[in-house]
């Protein structure tokens, strides 16, 4: 019961989580594009204080936009702000991570084999990384370090590289994701709430004072929303990197996580320069072998090595074999009664109660339990490597059922 209406909440709030997290990313996407595409106003409308304008057609309506250089004559009765796309976004986010990360901590945060937590520690922690990374890069742009961006940059760099390591050594490799998403995205709210929107409020009221406004918040802006800019893209990779477990499950996660952070950011590069006009394709080029290159260095060894060693096995040995090591480490959970305490529905809806539901499953059993060590989930049963060779051996024969 508790868990089926966990499943339900946790549906609920993953929908929302999209939702809004498509709204503010779409958002922010729009007006960069909207800037970038501003042309030369007719002189009416510079004399009117208009920077720059644009038509567009959409929804079988054409829009006229033009964007002041500071601000029209009069400040008009409503003025459109876009912030709640972004606190919905985190808001929906932290209970998505609390229903599925927290309550389900002994599931999803914790693998004993990289830390024996308790549930209570492994939350606490989770959060004090949350807290702790969004101070110290408060603290950061504080300091004197904040006048040098690029100083700035390589010490963001540095630090996100120690905290992936970090997170690497306690959680499990998809709770370490998630975490480090979730300060990505906690640091990009943070930036709205606390520079970006204060910024706009001052540009506002001053406006309305018939004041010179202030550059100094504007100038932080500036550097808060330059960050919020590069971490976009590598926050929505995080948050879809729960699929793969060919990235969260590999030895070196950190590093892969790593040098995704890094494509994925270098990527988005690539369109801020294509905002100024600038356009160098080789960066996505670029990004493109990165990512092959990447996929190469950590893919399974026995698809690096000219196929698998075949130590004949008869048939009948092969078929007891395989279909033992199915039912001693998966059907635990992947059953249509499974007997696990945590899984008490197929998880995924993966069913293998047959040897013919394993030749259904085969290609996906391949990838998770062979190819990456992603099942049995977190090792539970303590599958052995030996074991895992005598699999794949059993379904190249085409998992045979036993005699
Ligand atoms: C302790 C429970 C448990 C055990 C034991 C277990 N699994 Fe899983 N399995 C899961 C969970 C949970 C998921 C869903 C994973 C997710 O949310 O990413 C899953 C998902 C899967 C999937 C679907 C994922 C995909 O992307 O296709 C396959 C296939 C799979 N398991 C195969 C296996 C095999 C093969 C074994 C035995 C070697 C095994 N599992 C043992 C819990 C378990």
């Amino acid at each position: 019961m508790e868990n089926y209406v966990l499943d339900w909440l946790g549906l609920l709030f993953r929908w929302l989580h999209l939702i809004t997290g498509v709204a503010w990313i779409g958002a922010s996407f729009y007006f960069m594009w909207l800037d970038n595409s501003l042309e030369e106003p007719p002189p009416w409308k510079r004399n009117k204080g208009i920077k720059g304008d644009l038509w567009a057609i959409h929804g079988g309506g054409i829009y006229e936009v033009a964007k002041y250089r500071l601000a029209p004559e009069a400040m008009p009765a409503t003025l459109h702000w876009f912030k709640w796309e972004a606190y919905s976004t985190w808001l929906t986010g932290m209970v998505l991570l609390t229903l599925i990360y927290y309550l389900g901590a002994e599931s999803y945060l914790i693998d004993p084999r990289v830390a024996e937590l308790s549930p209570a520690l492994a939350v606490g922690l989770g959060l004090t990384f949350i807290v702790g990374s969004y101070v110290a890069y408060e603290l950061l742009c504080a300091s004197p370090l904040a006048r040098h961006p690029l100083w700035i940059a390589a010490v963001l760099a540095m630090a996100a590289a120690f905290l992936a390591w970090w997170l690497s050594r306690v959680f499990s490799g998809r709770g370490a994701y998630i975490h480090f998403g979730a300060i990505i995205g906690t640091l990009m709210v943070g930036n709205v709430f606390r520079v970006i929107m204060p910024a706009q409020r001052s540009l506002v009221s001053a406006i309305a004072r018939g004041e010179a406004p202030d550059p100094a918040p504007a100038v932080k802006a500036k550097l808060h929303s330059t960050h919020n800019t590069y971490l976009t893209l590598p926050l929505l990779f995080i948050m879809i990197s729960s699929h793969y477990p060919m990235t969260y499950a590999h030895p070196r996660n950190w590093l892969v996580l790593l040098a995704l952070v890094v494509i994925t950011a270098v990527a988005r590069h690539y369109f801020v320069l294509r905002h100024r006009q600038v356009n160098r394709p080789w960066i996505v080029a670029g990004c493109g072998l990165a990512t092959l290159l990447l996929a190469i260095a950590i893919a399974p060894a026995h698809l690096r090595s000219a196929g698998t060693a075949d130590t004949a096995t008869p048939e009948d040995a092969l078929a007891d074999e395989g279909w033992h090591i199915v039912r001693t480490h998966c059907t635990g959970c992947h059953a249509r009664a499974p007997t696990d305490e945590s899984f008490t529905r197929a998880p995924a809806g993966v069913m293998l109660d047959t040897p013919a539901d394993v030749r259904q499953w085969s290609d996906r059993i391949r990838s998770q339990a062979i190819d990456t060590h992603n099942m049995p989930f977190m090792n539970s049963t303590g599958m052995t490597a030996t074991e895992r060779e005598r699999l794949a051996q059993w379904l190249a024969a085409g998992a045979p059922a036993p005699g």
